[in-house]
Parts: structure tokens; C-alpha cells; sequence
């Protein structure tokens, strides 16, 4: 059954997304296309993953995608295949989801954090205080949707001759100065996680590159270090999208334009109600970008109370996240404090996510904003 939002005067059964509702409007295509996959038995490999590769290089305008499993294995990938290991150093901002940092360490090389700026995202004045002579990479995260300051990142990279692998998990077709994430550095790394901008109905993801060598030597290590069967140049690892979940993304790639539309609709929508509300700090955008809203995150104090009103009125709130990652216990040894990271360690006691999907209704959205609204006005 569809979610359906239920609503009485003071009460309105919004979901944090809505996956249903998006299912429910491709169903017809996405159900023949799974059936593709069975009657073929194209489980792995086949046309439905080189169909994928092919369409999300036009859709990008990239030489090169390498489907892969997950977004976390896109990052391994692509800095192990940069030659990133035992040694070196590679900085990240201090706000994501685990992988970015998790997957530095894996290849052997140690995390190092920078601060996040007003936008959520990797502070680039503070990316060179931490640059020393074992440095490899800089790895930016569009957090949210909302885009990296790139030109400032891209111009430290050039002048400490770095590479540059931005995390686009949650910036599907966001974009800086009408250039996309994912094309500015020398890859980029997607999550089709299903709860992404652009979700499969499982786990799968993929890098984008326009360096060709790059491109061929992570598809050889995602593929057990083959690019044909059975001769393995070298030991990779087992990171394959598979057919069921390319056949789902080669349906939904052709909405991702309209969805994001309509997440920006939203995201906006909020903006505009939530302006006047002094005791919240609304989400800033970077000039000449655009958005992609996979989170629309707001800064309160009582964070806890006004998730509990929220909840009360039917409308769910998340955390993201409740841990900032020098602040995890994965991270306990580097000893930070607050200070160290204070903008980070701000939105890891203040933030609080509101619901955002490309199918919520106006009627929702005011409901969220009215609802926010009455809390404050007691
Ligand atoms: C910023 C960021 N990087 C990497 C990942 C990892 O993606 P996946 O879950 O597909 O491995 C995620 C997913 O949550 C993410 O949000």
C-alpha cells in the first residue's frame, strides 16, 4: 500500500522519505524491467550493467563510469588504483558518513580532518594548515546536496600536486558554476544506496573518471584484478553492480532531472517558510550552484524537544549525524576536541533534518513549516 499522509487538524503522518510513492509512480517499468533480468538470468554482468555504464557516461557527459557495489567500495577503489596506501595521508572534511574516512584507512593511509564551513562542507582555508609532505589526496563531500567551495579545492590540489576524489553520494546532478560534482576532481564516487537521490533497490554505486587509465585499472580491481576471465594482472577485489539493481537505475536514471527539481521545489519551499523563524538557522546556499536537498538540514538548541513536538505531530526527523567523525569512537585516538573542530562539532549537536522527497505534497511541507513554527511560538 502507498504511504498515504493522513491528516487531522493538528496531526499529518508525513514519512522521512518516501520510497513507495517513488516505486509507485515507475511501477510498470521497474517491474519489467526486473522481470528482464529473471527471464535472462542476468544476475551478473550482461547488458543491464553495461546499459547502466554506458547511460550514466552520457547523462554525466564522462568518458568513464566503473559500476561498482557500493559507494564506500567507489572511494577504495579509486584511491587504492591512485596508488594511496601505507604512508600517506589523505584529508577529508570532518562531516560525513563513515566511509569517507573508513575507506582511507582500509587502503593503509591515515585520515586527516578539516573543519566544515558555514555550507556544511569542507572548510578550503583550512585545508593547508594540514598538507605535509606525505599528503596524497583531498577528498571533498557535497554533503547534503549542497556543492564543495571546488575552484579553492581545486586550486591547493594543483598547487601541492594532490588528487582530488569527490564523495558524491548525496550530490547526484548537484552542481558549482553549471559544472557537476563528480567532474571537477580526478574522480568522482556515487552511492545508489536506496535511500540516495538516485537509489537502487539494494546496495550499488560507481566512479566517474575522464582519465582512462585511471578508469581501466579500477574496473580490473573491482573485478578481482581482471579485465578478462580468468587473467588476473593482479589480486583486486569482488565490487560488481549487479543486473537487478543496474536494470532498476537504468528506469529511475531518466527522472533523477525531475526529481531533483522537485527536491529544489521543496528545499526552497522550506526555505521561503522558514525564514522568519529566529530560533532555527536554515540551510545557506552556496552562490551559483545548485542543490540537490538529499538532506534539508536545520540548526535548533533543544534539539531532542523539538524532535519529540515534531514526532508528536506525525512528522519524523533525523540526525545527520549524531557523531561528527573525529568525535567517534573510531577516532578516539586522535584525542580531538571541540575546538578542533568546532563548526562540526555545532552540527553534530544542533542538526536536525526534516523530511525531504521529490513527491511531498505543499500541503506537507507547510505542515512541516506550521509545525516547526508552532513549536517556537509555544
Ligand atoms: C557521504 C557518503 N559517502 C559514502 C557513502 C557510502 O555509500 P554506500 O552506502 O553505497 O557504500 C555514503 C552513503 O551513505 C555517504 O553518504
Amino acid at each position: 500500500m502507498p504511504v498515504t499522509p493522513q491528516k487531522n487538524s493538528d496531526k499529518m503522518n508525513i514519512p522521512f522519505v518516501d520510497l513507495k510513492a517513488q516505486y509507485d509512480s515507475i511501477k510498470t517499468e521497474i517491474d519489467a524491467a526486473i522481470a528482464s533480468v529473471l527471464e535472462n538470468t542476468a544476475f551478473i554482468g550482461g547488458e543491464h550493467v553495461s546499459d547502466f555504464k554506458a547511460n550514466f557516461e552520457k547523462f554525466y557527459g564522462v568518458d568513464h563510469c566503473v559500476p561498482c557495489a557500493n559507494g564506500t567500495d567507489a572511494l577504495y577503489i579509486a584511491m587504492k588504483m591512485m596508488g594511496i596506501g601505507a604512508g600517506d595521508e589523505v584529508i577529508t572534511t570532518s562531516s560525513s558518513w563513515i566511509s569517507t574516512s573508513e575507506t582511507i584507512t582500509q587502503t593503509g593511509a591515515q585520515p586527516v580532518f578539516v573543519d566544515v564551513d558555514k555550507y556544511y562542507t569542507i572548510d578550503p582555508t583550512k585545508i593547508e594548515a594540514k598538507i605535509t609532505s606525505n599528503t596524497k589526496a583531498i577528498i571533498p563531500v557535497h554533503l547534503y546536496g549542497q556543492m564543495c567551495d571546488m575552484p579553492a579545492i581545486m586550486a591547493i590540489a594543483k598547487k601541492h600536486n594532490l588528487k582530488v576524489i569527490e564523495d558524491c553520494a548525496q550530490s547526484h546532478l548537484s552542481a558549482l558554476d553549471n559544472k557537476r560534482a563528480g567532474l571537477w576532481g580526478d574522480a568522482g564516487t556515487f552511492s545508489f544506496y536506496p535511500g540516495k537521490n538516485l537509489g537502487a533497490y539494494g546496495d550499488a554505486g560507481c566512479l566517474i573518471t575522464n582519465d582512462e587509465k585511471l578508469a581501466t585499472d579500477c574496473k580490473r580491481y573491482a573485478n578481482h584484478g581482471a579485465l578478462v576471465k580468468h587473467q588476473h594482472d593482479i589480486e583486486g577485489i569482488n565490487s560488481r553492480l549487479d543486473g537487478l539493481q543496474a536494470a532498476v537505475l537504468n528506469v529511475k536514471l531518466p527522472h533523477l532531472s525531475q526529481w531533483t527539481t522537485e527536491r529544489e521545489r521543496v528545499g526552497k519551499r522550506y526555505l521561503e517558510l522558514l525564514a522568519d523563524v529566529s530560533e532555527i538557522e536554515l540551510p545557506q546556499l552556496r552562490a551559483n550552484t545548485l542543490h540537490s536537498f538529499h538532506v534539508f538540514g536545520i540548526k535548533v538548541n533543544d534539539r531532542s524537544k523539538v524532535q519529540e513536538y515534531l514526532q508528536s505531530k506525525g512528522v519524523p526527523t533525523q540526525i545527520h549525524y549524531p557523531h561528527a567523525m573525529p568525535f567517534m569512537k573510531a577516532y578516539a585516538y586522535m584525542k580531538a576536541t571541540p575546538a578542533d573542530y568546532p563548526n562540526s562539532y555545532d552540527l553534530q549537536e544542533r542538526e536536525l533534518s526534516l523530511p525531504i522527497y521529490p513527491e511531498m505534497t505543499d500541503e506537507q511541507i507547510v505542515f512541516v513549516a506550521d509545525s516547526i513554527k508552532s513549536y517556537f511560538n509555544g
